[in-house]
């Protein structure tokens, strides 16, 4: 019986993982869940799982949790809190689903406690993707990956590197694959987060929608599998399917197929090496033809552009352009810029921060406050 510790249990990672445990009583235990501050679903949870710890980030929302409880859970809040039920003794394994930069500190406590890290928050690698993969070296942690391209090379790397010329990341191109650049400033929050393919939480779909999610995943991979930015490839394929490929000298090219449910990737990391079942019906692929495929347009998709071109400055680029899409994509989903000056604000991030070396996590820290600070200023000039 496997210990699961589940960062970001109330979101659709959360949930995805919840079902795949639910099919396997025998097998995975949950013993710890963590939220933000929606203590309604997270006593829902509780009362359902009974983990030994409860942590919402949240103070005040941690407080009424308590107050709802009455089992024998502990209530425990804040950034320590999460840092510690990641790296704790009990904890197998460790499942990051927090999103954007708040799951950082956890994913690196679980990183150097030496645990199986089945990492969603791609964050963590974005903005400290050094310091994590060293912490994961020296503690001889197993990070598995949990996004879908990301497990889909995984998965296909399982067969050894060598001859490996390049990868290959599919991208949906999202909602607006097909909608003429003039037409995207007048996007609604709603419009951009109605994903034709995945179900997903409202920041990641914004992401996929402007396509700067391909673009962490781009960040994320480099950092993953050891590659140079000119092995990483981006290919726009609307259905999905095709979760991504990696090419080899000899002309060969392996790729990982599925249905796109991320309850695939979700048991693939909880069981590995092992297969378990999921949920997910099987690929019918005479029913998915034709699957398409096309060269991404840098125009449309800027944010795109931007995350290659951070990848090449290196350093604090990439911490620099994840705090300014945070920033931006919550003003867009608060309806205060559009939705084609979200990669102004990257962009613009980018220019009036020196590029710098990240020795450690303070200097991250810093740098991601920093980053934070110019893009809310450049906010206000389009709000
Ligand atoms: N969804 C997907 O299909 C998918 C696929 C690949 C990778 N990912 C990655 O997985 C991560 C999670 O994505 P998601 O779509 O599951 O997000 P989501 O549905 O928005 O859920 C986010 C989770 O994080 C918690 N959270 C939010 N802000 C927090 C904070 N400041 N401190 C602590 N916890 C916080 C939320 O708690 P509350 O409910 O209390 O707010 C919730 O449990 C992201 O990094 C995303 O890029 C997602």
């Amino acid at each position: 019986m496997k210990n699961i510790t589940l960062l970001g249990a109330t979101g659709s990672i959360g949930k995805s993982t919840l079902s795949v445990v639910d099919q396997h009583p025998g097998q995975f235990n949950i013993f710890a869940l963590s939220a933000n501050t929606n203590w309604q679903a997270m006593l829902n949870l509780c009362q359902q799982y009974q983990p030994v710890y409860a942590v919402m980030t949240d103070e005040i929302s941690a407080e009424k949790l308590k107050t709802a409880l009455d089992n024998d859970t502990q209530v425990l809040s804040g950034e320590q809190a999460l840092c510690d039920i990641a790296s704790h003794q009990q904890t197998d394994y460790v499942m990051a689903a927090i999103v954007g930069a708040a799951g950082m500190s956890s994913a690196l406590a679980a990183a150097e406690a030496g645990k199986r890290i089945m990492l969603a928050n791609k964050e963590s690698l974005v903005l400290a993707g050094d310091i994590f993969m060293d912490a994961v070296k020296n503690s001889g942690a197993q990070l598995i990956p949990v996004d879908s391209e990301h497990s889909a090379i995984f998965q296909c790397l399982q067969g050894g590197r060598s001859g490996l010329s390049k990868i290959q990341l599919t991208a949906s191109g999202g909602p607006f694959l097909h909608t003429p650049l003039n037409e995207l400033q007048s996007i609604t929050p709603d419009e951009a987060c109605a994903h034709p393919n995945w179900s997903m939480g409202r920041k990641i779909s914004v992401d996929s929608a402007t396509m700067m999610n391909k673009g962490l995943e781009v960040i994320e991979a480099f950092y993953l599998f050891n590659l140079v930015p000119e092995q990483i490839d981006v290919v726009m394929h609307p259905q999905s399917i095709v979760h991504s490929s990696v090419y080899y000298e000899d002309g060969s090219t392996l790729s990982q197929l599925g249905n796109p449910d991320m309850r695939s990737v979700i048991s693939y990391a909880m069981a590995y090496p092992e297969r378990i079942s999921s949920g997910v019906e099987p690929l019918d692929l005479a029913n998915n033809s034709p699957l398409e495929f096309y060269v991404p347009d840098l125009e449309k998709f800027a944010c795109l552009r931007l995350a290659f071109e951070a990848l090449k400055q290196g350093g604090n680029a990439m911490g620099t352009i994840n705090a300014a899409n945070e920033v931006a994509v919550d003003a867009f989903l608060n309806q205060a810029i559009g939705f084609l000056d979200i990669p102004h604000v990257i962009e613009q991030t980018l220019e009036q921060t020196n590029n710098t070396v990240l020795g450690d996590l303070d200097a991250v820290i810093a740098n991601d406050q920093t980053a934070r600070n110019i893009a809310t200023k450049i906010v206000t000039k389009y709000a």
